[in-house]
Formats: C-alpha cells, sequence, structure tokens
C-alpha cells in the first residue's frame, strides 16, 4: 500500500507567485476564499497537507507571515486555476486584494494504492486538510469516517462539506476524542487500513498510538497552524519535532514544514511531542 507522501518535495517551490482573490464564501466560522493564480504547473501537483505562506510585506500590521492549509484546488480552461483556501471570518478577506504566495509547500497526504476504508481525525480549523482529503479519498472510493474534536460546536469545520463526500461524521469534546477514536477504530463498520490526522501534536501522538497499535497504517500533518507560525520556511526552528528512537531512521528533530508536514505516524509514538 502506498500511503507515503507527496510530489513535491519540501522547498522546491519556495518562489512568491501572484495571486488574487476572486471570491469569498462563508461557511460557518470560516471563509473559503479562491485565489486565481498564474501558473498552474506547481498547483496541479498540489495534495492536501501543502500549505501557502503570505509574506509579510512593507506596511504590514504583523511581524509574522500567515500560513494556511490548502483546501482545494481548481482549474478548468476558461477561469484557469483557483486555489482554495479556509480562512477566519475576522480575517475580513475581499474579493479584489492582490496577494504575493509562497507554494504550495511541503509534503501531503498521499492516498492508498486500493480503494480501502480510510478514517480522517481532525481538531477545529486545524482539519482544513482532511476537508480536502475527505473529497479525495471519496472519488477514489475509499470510504470515507471522520472524527472531528472541539472545544465549542461553533468550531467545527464546514460540516455541510464534509458530510457530503465522508459515510459518518462523528463529533467530539477534546476530552472525548480518545474514546471515540478507540469505537470508531474497533467497528467492524469502519474498519480503517488507513487514519490520516491534522490537530494539535498531543492529539496526533494519541491517533498515532492508538492507530499503530491496532497495526493501521497512520499519517499525520505535524504543523500546527492554529498556532502562530514563524516562517512555515523552515528557516525559524519554530515547528521542531522531537522524535525518538524508534522513528524512521534515528532520532532527532523534524522540522516538519520544511520536511513535512505529512509524517509517518511512527514519529510520534517513540519521540516525546509537545
Ligand atoms: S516555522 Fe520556521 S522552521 Fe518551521
Amino acid at each position: 500500500m502506498t500511503t507515503g507522501q507527496a510530489a513535491t518535495p519540501p522547498g522546491a517551490a519556495a518562489r512568491a507567485r501572484a495571486a488574487t482573490v476572486t471570491a469569498v464564501r462563508a461557511a460557518g466560522a470560516h471563509d473559503v476564499v479562491s485565489l486565481r493564480v498564474p501558473d498552474a504547473e506547481p498547483w496541479g501537483r498540489c495534495r492536501p497537507g501543502q500549505f501557502v505562506v503570505v509574506p509579510v510585506g512593507p506596511g504590514a500590521g504583523s511581524v509574522l507571515p500567515e500560513v494556511h492549509w490548502v483546501a482545494g484546488v481548481h482549474g478548468d480552461p476558461v477561469h484557469g486555476t483557483t486555489v482554495e483556501l479556509l480562512l477566519p471570518v475576522d480575517r475580513g478577506t475581499e474579493p479584489g486584494e492582490e496577494w504575493r504566495l509562497l507554494g504550495p509547500m511541503g509534503r501531503g497526504f498521499a492516498p492508498p494504492a486500493q480503494p480501502v476504508p480510510v478514517l480522517l481525525v481532525g481538531h477545529e480549523g486545524g482539519a482544513v486538510p482532511l476537508r480536502w482529503l475527505a473529497e479525495q479519498l471519496r472519488d477514489r472510493g475509499c470510504p470515507v469516517h471522520v472524527l472531528l474534536s472541539a472545544s465549542d460546536p461553533e468550531l467545527h469545520l464546514d460540516l455541510v462539506h464534509l458530510r457530503r463526500y465522508a459515510r459518518s461524521v462523528v463529533l467530539a469534546l477534546p476530552e472525548d476524542l480518545p474514546a471515540a477514536l478507540e469505537r470508531l477504530l474497533d467497528d467492524p463498520a469502519v474498519d480503517p487500513a488507513v487514519v490520516y490526522a491534522a490537530a494539535p501534536r498531543p492529539v496526533l501522538r494519541e491517533v498515532a498510538v492508538a492507530g499503530l497499535g491496532r497495526q493501521r497504517v497512520v499519517r499525520v500533518a505535524a504543523l500546527d497552524l492554529e498556532a502562530p507560525v514563524v516562517c512555515g520556511t523552515g528557516l525559524c526552528g519554530s515547528c521542531d519535532l522531537e522524535v525518538g528512537d524508534g522513528a524512521e531512521g534515528s532520532g532527532g528533530v523534524l522540522r516538519p514544514c520544511l520536511e513535512g508536514p505529512v509524517v509517518p505516524g511512527e514519529l510520534l509514538v517513540d519521540g516525546p511531542t509537545r
């Protein structure tokens, strides 16, 4: 089974590209923002789990770049290539904004080689890559099941969209997530061969321990974009993840924005998380 990572080598596409906001559509606590990009080539290989960086511009109100998951890529001969992002409503994104983008960045989630059942586990806005992944996996014939946690029901991500592509969507409070995860893994009606997760690191660790303990393939997006990201381009080290000796290769430090963000769950089982 091929579930390894992605088509674009890390850092290979780190060149600022122009983008124009063409549409903004409300989806709960987020806006679905469409950006027209002139250069289709790098986006055709983009996968869920990859991200974009909006560098700090002159006169910007923040010293940190914006870093966002790619939530979809669409292309047609009439409209060209459109990149979709999910941004917080309070960002106030408006059609017509001109952006400079670095991306697509990093390694994304690779689909399984066979149409096997899959379980997607996410937490609040960090689940953005799973929204697009659910579409792709369903289109490949995979029965998709989704488990989402949120501290407030309003913080669940675009459930209408997810329910369109998933056979089941289970919602849980963060403290109930481990038990809900174990129930789904042990449910013969779900029986996932692969577990994909996008969530804060402690949740990823729980997913990895539970999934690998049941001999499931586990792939996680080990970059928490809900927390401030200092660079997103591998320069600052603020996203570094300590991995243990039992991980692939050897123990040490992984830099998810450069060497991931999608990595095997094994990396989080044996190493400490923070
Ligand atoms: S966020 Fe700076 S190295 Fe990853």
